[in-house]
């Protein structure tokens, strides 16, 4: 594994590899209490290098997770009245209800985790998408229960094994991103509402994603949960286009699935890798993650959008 496992001197922490493609896990970190600027620093580089990070065995309240990111970064705020309890900055990924009450597969809050079924990266609707996400396992599934995972995709990988004539093709296109998908999706979705339709309009980024603090190295940037569309491309042959890369990004060569223990903080680089949520039997087991996410510092540049 390259650079940089060397941890902060008598940190105490342990640093292995998740798995071939992608990730490490860390032990001995508590992220409940404050952490020191070069630790932060090196949980940083580390996240660069390896795109995922699991911080095993943690016990945190919403105000120390928020916290612990805080210390990262500004956090994203969620344009979804509806999903959020006690602070704007919490995203709720579960199919129990405030009240500890398992929601019946109808309800609107266990949809929206369906959506998320699909390869994506969080918050692509927005004009400047995250920089990473921190999802923090509350409750999970038995450990006897296969599925359920959580998929990573690397798009760097995904990028670099496309034929030279498809990253040629893709190099000036933009994918159209729009928080309202959800709904062609899952019609039986509430409509958007006027506050989410006018925090979230629709974007477009480019495909190819050009990277200045990673040597202007390119990945794929796109998503198959907020759109189908390219732009600049009639609808039959962006969704054709959109419909291939999807394929492409799902190889199992690029991938890692995460199987989620109590108290695993996993977060990932929402710049390089898309994620998914496998499904599971939504009514029968309960799940109850937490999620707080980091805002990006900038709009998504591509290889025509450089300065200068
Ligand atoms: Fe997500």
């Amino acid at each position: 594994m390259s650079t940089p496992l060397n941890t902060p001197a008598a940190s105490g922490f342990t640093v292995r590899a998740l798995g071939p493609t992608m990730g490490v896990e860390i032990t001995g970190l508590d992220a409940a209490v404050a952490q020191a600027d070069t630790t932060i620093a090196w949980l940083r580089a580390l996240l660069q290098e390896h795109s995922v990070i699991c911080l095993r065995g943690q016990t945190l309240t919403e105000e120390q997770q928020i916290a612990f990111s805080r210390q990262w970064g500004p956090l994203e705020d969620f344009p979804e009245e509806d999903k959020t309890q006690n602070a704007a900055t919490i995203y709720n990924v579960s199919n129990v209800s405030a009240q500890g009450e398992q929601l019946p597969e109808s309800d609107h809050r266990v949809i929206f985790q369906k959506v998320n079924a699909r390869w994506h990266t969080d918050s692509s609707y927005r004009y400047v998408p995250s920089y990473a996400s921190l999802l923090y396992g509350i409750e999970v599934l038995p450990p006897e229960v296969k599925d359920g995972r959580t998929g990573f995709s690397n798009m760097f990988m995904a990028y670099d094994a496309l034929p030279a004539a498809l990253k040629a093709r893709l190099q000036p296109l933009h994918m159209v991103h729009y928080y309202e998908f959800g709904r062609r999706l899952f019609p039986e979705l509430p409509p958007v509402s006027r506050h989410e339709r006018e925090h979230v309009p629709p974007v477009s980024h480019p495909l190819v994603r050009v990277h200045p603090d990673r040597g202007f190295r390119r990945s794929l940037f796109m998503t198959a949960n907020a759109g189908n569309e390219i732009s600049g491309l009639s609808l039959a042959d962006g969704q054709a286009l959109h419909r291939e890369l999807v394929e492409h990004i799902g190889r199992p060569e690029f991938c890692h699935f995460h199987r989620w223990q109590t108290g695993d903080l996993v977060i990932w680089d929402n710049r390089a890798v898309l994620h998914k949520a496998e499904a599971y039997e939504m009514g029968r087991y309960r799940r109850v993650l937490r999620r707080t996410t980091l805002a990006g510092d900038g709009p998504v540049l591509g290889p025509y959008s450089l300065p200068g």
